[in-house]
């Protein structure tokens, strides 16, 4: 490719959604937040925060609202500066029903309820499923959990057809999805692959991006599960807004494990997970973090854990506290954001509707 032509390429459109949530963990952040806001300089980014998934379980209308606000101001202080990418509400932007519904009508629904994630969630609401797929590869409900089957919403079904509108509506090059999403995504590709089949070349197949540096933190109270925002101990899980005090007692609390050496090996899930802390925030990698506490004791790892994430996220924290008070200027940020979004959305929805054959409205 000659360098006039690597200068004209159009940057590949990378986006992402998250549902609003008013309390970021130190995992989202590591693991996803702080990676987005490295590929802002190489690509065209949307980030979206997807109120319109957040209704699939209960959830109330104020908290829903100020929740919003409150991602887009943790988001922003965590470095994902508006005026290079394009942060949107999902209910601001008409477009992702529409072509939600489009795709719902290619996708037979014994495919929605294999989905992973799907039968998880239906069984936290309290209904089981039979442990293995029918012949015909639909779940099949064991007879205690018929009632509550009944009960299920729709939209819970329907989340990942959703997604893959949310994905497609932009024609987005790049997803940065973490590891529980990626069936979501091949849902996705496969539904791209599907309409552009039935109907001709329309949508880019997206890929799933993995970034290079992504941690995945733990929970320090079970360091074998994921640390979770909804975790039902209230020590499992460092908040990126936690104040030092909070962060203290939850480190001192971290389950570490048997023994004493400090050294990152798979019978070592609890120090390897605060070494992966560590290593994410000081930027050194995990060998060289063994090297340094060699001969130290846990008490120590903890401690100077607690002042490096006291002290990595205090910016983040003041940033936070300024910009939720500035209503008016996130306001502005999302309103940008949609507009932006929206221009794209129209394009792909409008070039949608006409393959599928819905007459064009006169304009007049
Ligand atoms: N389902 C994703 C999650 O729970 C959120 C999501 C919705 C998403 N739409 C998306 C992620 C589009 C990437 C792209 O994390």
């Amino acid at each position: 490719m000659s360098e006039n032509e690597s200068l004209s390429k159009p940057k590949s459109v990378i986006l992402t959604c998250a549902q609003p949530t008013g309390n970021l963990t130190l995992g989202n952040y590591l693991g996803a937040v702080r990676n987005w806001s490295e590929m802002l300089d190489r690509h065209e980014c949307y980030f979206g925060i997807v109120d319109l998934h957040a209704i699939t379980t209960p959830s109330e209308p104020a908290v829903l609202r100020q929740n919003a606000y409150q991602c887009v101001a943790q988001y922003i202080a965590c470095g994902l500066d508006p005026d290079k990418c394009h942060q949107f509400l999902q209910s601001h932007v008409i477009g992702h029903t529409e072509l939600a519904w489009v795709l719902t009508c290619l996708t037979p629904i014994g495919e929605l309820q294999r989905m992973t994630q799907f039968k998880d969630k239906a069984a936290k609401l309290g209904f089981k499923t039979a442990e293995t797929d029918s012949p015909d590869g639909e779940i099949k409900f064991s007879h205690e959990g018929a009632r509550a089957q009944a009960s299920i919403n729709a939209g819970l079904l329907c989340y990942p057809v959703l997604m893959a509108a949310d994905i497609l509506l932009y024609n987005a090059d790049l997803v940065p999805v973490g590891e529980d999403q990626r069936q979501h995504l091949e849902l996705c590709r496969d539904l791209a692959q599907r309409f552009n089949h039935q109907y001709s070349e329309t949508f880019v197949i997206p890929e799933p991006y993995v970034p290079k540096t992504g941690s995945r933190i733990m929970s320090l109270a079970d360091p074998t599960r994921k640390m979770s925002k909804s975790d039902d101990n209230d020590r499992a899980t460092l908040f990126i807004l936690d104040e030092p005090d909070r962060i203290r007692k939850k480190i001192a609390s971290a389950v570490t494990d048997s023994g004493s050496e400090i050294r990152a090996t798979a019978d070592k899930p609890g120090v390897s997970n605060l070494l992966t802390i560590h290593s994410g925030l000081s930027g050194r990698p995990v060998a060289e973090l063994e090297e340094h506490f060699s001969g130290k004791g846990y008490g120590e790892l903890k401690s100077e854990l607690t002042e490096l994430v006291s002290e990595s996220l205090a910016p983040v924290r003041s940033r936070y506290r300024e910009l939720i008070e500035d209503k008016a200027y996130l306001k502005t940020v999302l309103a940008q954001g949609a507009a932006a979004a929206q221009k794209r959305a129209y394009k792909i929805l409008a070039k949608v509707y006409r393959k599928v054959g819905f007459p064009e409205r006169e304009r007049n």
